[in-house]
Parts: C-alpha cells; structure tokens; sequence
C-alpha cells in the first residue's frame, strides 16, 4: 500500500511536470482545480470562481451540531461541502488529549506532557492523535490548546502546556508537526488571552466569564507571553488552523479582532492557513470576516444572540450591507488554499473506521505518556517500594479505583482503563496483602493505614470547561463529600510511610506535604495511568515529570491574587496588570517561595550539572551553551537540565529575575554522562518594544544559569550585549533590532 501511494505520488509529480492536464484526475476528478501542478492558491481561485455565490456563502458554516455531544459515528463538526462540484465534506473533532467521538485512547492530559519536558514525546502523542482522528474519518483536529496557564485555578488548567511560553511553544509544535505528519490538519487554540473559563459567582453566575470577559492585555506582555506559542505553531509548525477564542481582546471579540487575525497572524507571523470560530464565538458577520474569520463550525447562532456565519444569516448581512460578497469570497479561498496545500482534495475521504486504531500501541504511548509526566515531589526513602520487602499495602482513596479526567471538550471516554488501585494490587503481586478503602471515612482510612507496611493514598481534583475552580484546594468543587485533605492528613498520622498520588488539573495546595513521605503528582493520567502509577510507585519506571506550572504554598501566593481585576474581572474586565509576570517569574520577582517551583521534580537517580560553558553564536546572534549531565546515582533515570537568563530591566520595562530559554530531556544509565548543547537565538534575549514594534535585544548584562528547576540553579554567567561592561570572560552577543 504504502510502495503503491509513493509510486503514485512520484508519478503525479512526474506527470505534473510533464502537462498540467496529467496531474488531474483521482478523487478530484477533472476539473479545472484538481490540477496538482497548480498553485494551491491558483487551484482555490479556479474553485472559488467555479462556486455559486450561495455555495460560498454555504462553505462559511458548519451543517450539523449534534457532534459536540462526542457520541461514536459523529464528528465535532462538519461542513456539507459541494456535491455539484465535488467538494467533499470536511470533518472536524476534538482534541488535545484524544479524538471526542466514541471511546478513544485516553492520553495524559496536556499538562502531563508539558511536564514531560520531551519534544518527541510530545511528537508522538500529537501523531497518535492526528492517527486516531483520520482514522474516525476527521480532517481537522483541534488542537492543542497553547493559553497560558495564568492562573492554576483555571477550568482548563489540565487542558494546558502550563505557565512557560517556550514550554508551551517547544509542545505545541512538536504536537502539532506530529499530527500533521499523520495527515489531519492541526487547529490551534484558543486564540488569545482566553486563560480563564470565570469564577463560579453568586446565584450560579459565573464572573468574569470567556464567553464575554474583556482581556485587557499590554501588547509586551502579549508578545512575550500570550502569543509565541501560536507565533511558534505558525512560523516552526506551519499549523493548518487557528481557532479564534470566546472572549475580547482589549475591547475586542477576538473572532472579529482585525489588529490579531490579520495584522499580527497574517502579517506579522505570515500565516497561510484558515482562522475558525470557537464554537458560538462569532458574534457579527461584518466585523468577523473583515478581520480575517474563514469558518465557523457551529452552524447555530448562540445563547447571547451573537451572528453566526450561517447562510441565512450572512446572506442577511450582505442584503443589508453590513458585508460584502467579497469579503465572503477571500474567507472561502482561505479555507480552500489551504485544503489544496495539505491534499484534503487529492486524496480519497478519509473514512470513519475506529477499527484500524492500533489501540495497543497508542495504549503503549499513553502509558509511556503518563510515566514521563509524572512529577515526583517529595520522596523521604518512601520510593520505590520493593514488593520483595513489602508484607502489606493500603491504598486508599476516593479515586483509587476510577477514571479521573477534566470535563468539556477533552472529557475522552477511555478505550480501555486498569485503575491504580487494580495495577498496584497486580505489580504488587499474591504476596504482598493489599488492603483498599475508599477513603470516605478518614478514621476507617487511618485504621487501614496503620496496619499496612505503607499506604498509598490516592486523591484527585475536579475540573472542567465551563467554570474555574472556587478555589485551590484539592476538595474545591469536588462532586463528592469526601475531604481529601482531611483524609490525607489522618493516613499519614497513621503511618509513617504514606504516599499520596495527585491526579489533579493542575498545582493544588498541599497542606500536609510536611507530613507525607512521599509525594507523586500524576495530572489526570489518561487509559493507562494505573499501571502507569504502578510502575513509577514500584520503581520499573523512573518519574520523569517535571514542574510545568509552580505549586504555591497558599492561594494568597498566586500572581493574580489579592485584587479581583487582576481575576476573575469586574465589570466584564479582566486586567493582566501582572504584565509579564506570570508563573515563576512573578514568584521568583516577589521573592515569594512557593511549595514547589517551576521545573522541579525528583528522580530514583541524583544527576549532577557540570562543566556549563557558553559562546557566542555567530556574528552574536544569540549564545551556544553546553553542560554535562551526569547520573551519579545507582538507576537508570531521566534529567531535564534547564537554561534560564535574565534580561536586563529599565525604567519602564520590568524583566522576571529569570525566563527558561532552553532545556533538554536526557535518559541516562547509572555512571553515565552526557553532553547536552543548547542554542539561544537572538530573540532569547529579546523583549518586545512596543514603541518600535519589534523585537530588541537591550545592550546590558544578561545572566545565564543551567540548573534543574527554576530554583535550583548553578552559578550566574554573565553575557554581555552591546558592548556592555560584564566582567571578565563575558561572551558578547549583539544588541539591537532582532527580525521575527
Ligand atoms: C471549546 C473548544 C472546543 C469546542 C468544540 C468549545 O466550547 O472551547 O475548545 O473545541 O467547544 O467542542
């Protein structure tokens, strides 16, 4: 099959070559566009002038809706196309964290794979997705949600690559370059500033709500820190779509935002794909498609009596004058081109035929997922436990023995599941006595703990679209009576070898951690976080997981706290008076310590980080840095040696102490080293100068550090731009206007 499409294809381009005539035909057919030797934007200006001016109005929306409920057989959305000309339908389905239609692998959620730290990981995950997608017949996917995790109470905090923007951006484009290798077409969300779903409020009202919230943004801080994952999907990953988001933009819908889908996506980033409505987040034709909206999924205008791009509707609104039928033509081109350019047209429709699903092997990858995911945070000689040595274990909990996920749009129903509780029973083996208690009783718990030989204690948070977290304790908007805290606090007071397992959103408080001995953060693992847990518990797989977003000692600690216009908004508005500190760089700025820093997390092994050189890239554009890792201890493990700078500030321009600009992942054997090298372009030590509206690197002192979290670090490197006196053996890097 294989052999058969790549002879196939060489022959087209051969034939291509030879006549334009030869390259047509397939499932194209003859027409005019289906000229492979064409342009992909000649092939949708044949098209386009082929269509009626009703058709084109048609390709704008969606034509059914019944998806969004992810029942098996239906898609997320999808568009009719035009069987006169025979334009196929297009599919499209959720998410990031697997295929919303019918059971599918359930990965670790997307915070899981940010603390991960591993751009192939991430590539892989993003194509097993993309895989199941064109597999249940879709052709876009949307996903992966790049927002920033700004503050840890967010709804969608699971649904994130957490608080970094390189993080963020090094995940989103190995996922997005994964999926699209596997032949569906990426959509990147949600386009921008929507990091907040709004506080649950009086009466059920929800404050500050993405439906509406007005995120007033400074242009510095967009750039630095709520665009460049998008920046990077666009430019590095050549993402197929982008998502336009529910909320306004400094005043503005961003689904009707000229100064964001045209002049920074287009213009600026030089994005060649087609812009789509979250789902009801148009809100008036006219605006909408002057700004740079192709298509809207959801074919039904929205509770608050937002315009849809419904045929009825626009057609409406071009009578009326509020647009224009060119307006309608240029969005329809968009969406075509870049249907020609990824082969939607040349290829036969792909079929929904969950079947094919290799759900062995992608099961494999959600595993391997959550085991390099986890984060281990605290191990008083807890870990791993040996079954060789154990006579007995309780595991205890109300989610020890069930499928813990967020709700929304990544609520996957699970292929298959083996709980904790069942995987540590099984690797535990017959003769180790493992005791279980729900946990519903704190004192019963207790009881159960004191008479094993060590407890795990199993606790999870409940998080979904639609609303944030009331606040950030593991029992805030729990669905159940159960106090997590509270029972956490009673087992370890009964036992001295206590472990808790989080399968939380995102950082939670953790109250007792002082009292634990160990301590496992597991995100919501997906299909196969229990056996995943299992292994890591037992030690057959090393926590590989690092700190995505930092866990603050009290909720008084968050950046956002303390002033509800910072969050969740008053009036409708929310201010990211923060600017650019946000995550780690507002505690490392504020000086405030947090329970556990950005990057951080433990290994069965000890690595040392030595040897941390830094040069000048040519014409001092940027920096090259190498270190030596080094496994010291007595186990295989994974280090995740990290790069942070600090730019100089000014009057005016606050910079955060520290902001990771590299890192790498690094499997190592017991005695092993390696040498990991770095490179930090220009732009790593630019800020966004919203005068000159451009990226700058300032002439001062830099300071480099290589460490293994954001709070562990070497000693200072000091780099020196634009002929800045930085002390002796300084590496001396440009200063200046820095392109893209
Ligand atoms: C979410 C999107 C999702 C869409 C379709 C919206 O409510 O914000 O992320 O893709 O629903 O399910």
């Amino acid at each position: 099959m294989r052999l058969l499409g790549g002879v196939a294809v060489a022959l087209a381009l051969a034939l291509g070559a030879a006549g334009s005539a030869h390259a047509q035909g397939g499932p194209c057919g003859a027409h005019p566009w289906c000229d492979r030797s064409l342009s992909p934007d000649r092939r949708a200006a044949l098209l386009v002038d082929a269509l009626t001016p009703a058709e084109r109005i048609g390709l704008l929306a969606g034509d059914k809706a019944g998806g969004v409920a992810g029942a098996a057989g239906m898609h997320t959305g999808d568009a009719d196309g035009v069987p006169r000309l025979g334009v196929p339908p297009l599919h499209l389905t959720d998410g990031p964290v697997g295929v919303r239609q019918g059971p599918s692998t359930a990965f670790p959620a997307s915070i899981s794979l940010a603390a991960s730290f591993d751009r192939r990981l991430a590539g892989t995950y993003g194509g097993a997705v993309g895989d199941e997608a064109r597999l249940k017949g879709d052709d876009v996917v949307y996903a992966p949600t790049v927002n920033i995790l700004r503050t840890p109470l967010w709804g969608r905090a699971f649904e994130s690559l957490g608080e970094d923007p390189l993080l963020t951006s090094s995940m989103a484009v190995a996922w997005i370059r994964g999926a699209q290798r596997a032949g569906v077409i990426a959509n990147v969300k949600h386009f921008a500033a929507n990091n907040q779903e709004g506080a649950p409020g009086p009466g059920g009202s929800i404050v500050g709500n993405r439906f509406s919230v007005d995120a007033r943004v400074d242009q510095r801080t967009l750039r630095e820190i709520y665009l460049p994952a998008f920046e990077a999907a666009v430019k590095d990953a050549h993402v197929g779509s982008v998502m336009c988001s529910y909320n306004r933009l400094n005043g503005i819908h961003s689904c009707e935002n000229k100064a964001l889908l045209t002049g920074i996506l287009r213009r600026d980033w030089g994005f060649r794909g087609f812009v789509l409505a979250d789902y009801g987040a148009s809100k008036h034709i006219g605006p909408a498609l002057a700004a740079g909206l192709d298509f809207e999924p959801w074919p039904f205008a929205d509770a608050d009596g937002g315009e849809n791009l419904t045929p009825a509707a626009v057609s409406a609104a071009i009578a009326a004058g509020r647009t224009t039928q060119a307006a309608v033509d240029a969005a329809v081109h968009r969406l075509l081109r870049t249907l020609f350019a990824t082969g939607f047209f040349d290829r036969a429709p792909y079929a929904d035929t969950p079947a094919r699903i290799d759900a062995a092997a992608h099961r494999r990858i959600a595993q391997r997922a959550a085991e390099a995911g986890a984060v281990l945070l605290k191990n008083d000689h807890a870990l791993p436990l040996d079954a060789r040595r154990l006579r007995s274990l309780a595991v205890i909990g109300p989610d020890a023995d069930r499928y813990v996920n967020g709700g929304g749009s990544s609520d996957i129903v699970p292929l298959s599941f083996t709980s904790p509780l069942n995987a540590i029973a099984a690797r535990a083996g017959a003769r180790v006595h493992v005791r279980a208690d729900t946990g519903d009783d704190p004192a019963r718990a207790a009881q159960v703990a004191r008479r094993a030989d060590a407890a795990v204690v199993v606790v999870a948070d409940s998080a979904a679209e639609g609303t944030d977290k009331p606040c950030l304790g593991l029992e805030c908007g729990s669905k159940d009576a159960v106090d997590r805290d509270k029972l956490v606090a009673a087992v370890a007071a009964a036992n001295r070898r206590t472990i808790v397992v989080l399968e939380t959103a995102g950082p939670v408080l953790t109250p007792w951690r002082h009292r634990v001995a160990g301590l496992l953060e597991a995100w919501y693992p997906g299909e196969a976080g229990g056996p995943a847990i299992a292994r890591l518990l037992f030690g057959d797989a090393d926590p590989g997981g690092r700190l995505p977003a930092t866990f603050p000692r009290r909720e008084g600690d968050l950046p956002t706290a303390g002033d509800p216009k910072l969050y969740p908004g008053v009036g409708g508005i929310v201010t990211y008076g923060e600017g650019v500190l946000v995550g780690y760089r507002s505690y490392d700025q504020r000086r405030v310590r947090p329970a556990y820093p950005f990057g951080f997390g433990l290994s069965y092994t000890r690595f040392a980080l030595r040897g941390l050189r830094v040069r000048a890239a040519r014409r001092g554009a940027g920096v090259r840095v190498t270190v030596d890792v080094a496994n010291r201890g007595g186990r295989r493990g994974t280090a995740v040696p990290q790069v942070y700078l600090g730019l100089p500030s000014a009057p005016g321009r606050v910079q955060p102490p520290r902001q990771l600009k590299g890192f790498a992942k690094v499997d190592l054997r017991p005695g092993r080293r390696a040498r990991v090298h770095l490179a930090l372009d220009a732009r790593a030590f630019a800020y966004w100068d919203v005068h000159r509206h451009g990226w700058r690197v300032a002439p001062g002192c830099y300071g480099l550090w290589a460490g293994t979290s954001s709070r562990d670090l070497g000693r200072r490197v000091p780099i020196a731009a634009g002929g800045a006196r930085c002390g002796a053996g300084a590496a001396r890097i440009a200063a200046g206007t820095v392109s893209g």
